[in-house]
């Protein structure tokens, strides 16, 4: 009798044991899963608030695609990101909006690439006030006390260096960029938004390289192209029209308007390479292509691959709780035949 007994409260402790481990492991709605099965591992996910300031750019284009892949890498089974990119379509105002929207959502961080650098702070007060971290990227944050926010940092690179690169492209030519060889080397420079210091310094510092170098210039020709291919095109026809032969070299702050200036060189009957120089900056795969060609002089490696996996880093970095170098810098390269 006795161990009867003590069988059935034995049973009872079983059963009620059982009955214990299989709420204790189960998932809501769903059947419990037989007793050993482990518990599905819990994922977290990041809300990744992106803006661009233009999707209509070359490479601007290829960075943000970038963004999106090198996340996809770093994906785990408990770890997946969410990446929301916007089209700041050139308009300050549409991208702070997307910043608003961004913050309202409850982003985890940001990585922007701002419509005119001049807005920093008031995009950083808005990150700042929301604790949300924020990766500038590309356009550089140039006023003083820029990213007042210690979860506040910038990747690009030096553009000195590429508009150094390209001015030592020319003068590294065996003409030293005095095409007709009359002593002078005349240029055109087509130019980048100027609001953007990319296309400041690549502008002053392509024509430093040949004057320091001893290098007699005259400019023949200035004038800002926006970044854009059309309108790369339709300058340099204009200057192959306004100035003709005595045009040495077309300098243009990125290998979109270089591309435009390419087309109007050929249709102005010019040849690189034999009567006129042409150097862009980004080393896009078509330029590339043209400087193995000899229909371009050469471009600067404007390495969007280097720079998107460091921004998603530094990204990355905030989320775990880390910090960042307030600026971070990724080398450009010089790209000659
Ligand atoms: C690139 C340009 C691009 C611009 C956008 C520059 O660094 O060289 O091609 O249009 O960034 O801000």
């Amino acid at each position: 009798m006795k161990s009867r007994k003590l069988l059935s409260m034995l049973l009872c402790c079983l059963l009620l044991l059982a009955s214990i481990t299989g709420c204790a492991g189960g998932t809501s709605g769903a059947a419990a899963p037989s007793a050993g099965a482990a518990a599905a591992p819990e994922v977290k996910t990041y809300n990744v608030g992106v803006s661009i300031y233009k999707y209509d750019d070359n490479f601007m284009t290829l960075y943000r695609n970038e963004i999106a892949a090198y996340f996809k890498t770093l994906e785990t089974d408990t770890v997946k990101y969410n990446v929301n990119i916007q089209d700041g379509k050139g308009d300050m105002a549409e991208q702070t909006n997307q910043v608003d929207t961004f913050l309202a959502q409850g982003v985890d961080v940001l990585i922007i690439n701002l419509v005119q650098s001049s807005s920093e702070a008031t995009i950083t007060e808005k990150a700042k006030a929301a604790n949300v971290p924020v990766v500038y990227i590309n356009r550089e944050p140039m006023e003083e006390n820029a990213m007042d926010y210690d979860k506040a940092c910038y990747v690009g690179a030096d553009a000195r260096q590429s508009g150094t690169y390209q001015g030592e492209i020319i003068a590294n030519l065996p003409t030293k960029g005095d095409v007709d060889g009359d002593g002078t080397v005349r240029y055109v420079m087509i130019m980048g938004d100027p609001e953007n210091v990319d296309a400041q310094y690549r502008t002053e510092y392509s024509i430093k390289a040949l004057t320091d170098s001893g290098i007699a210039v005259e400019e023949l020709f200035k004038q800002r192209g926006d970044w854009d291919q059309a309108k790369g095109q339709e300058l340099a026809a204009s200057a192959l029209s306004q100035f003709g032969n005595s045009i040495d070299v077309i300098f243009c702050n990125n290998d979109g308007m270089a591309l435009g200036a390419a087309q109007a060189i050929s249709s102005a009957g010019r040849t690189v390479g034999k009567d006129i120089y042409l150097v862009g900056v980004d080393a896009l795969d078509e330029c590339v292509e043209m400087v193995k060609a000899g229909t371009m002089t050469g471009t600067v490696l404007n390495d969007h691959i280097g720079q998107s996996h460091t921004a998603v880093d530094a990204a990355v970095k905030y989320l775990n709780g880390g910090t960042n170098d307030k600026r971070i810098m990724v080398d450009y390269q010089k790209v000659t035949a």
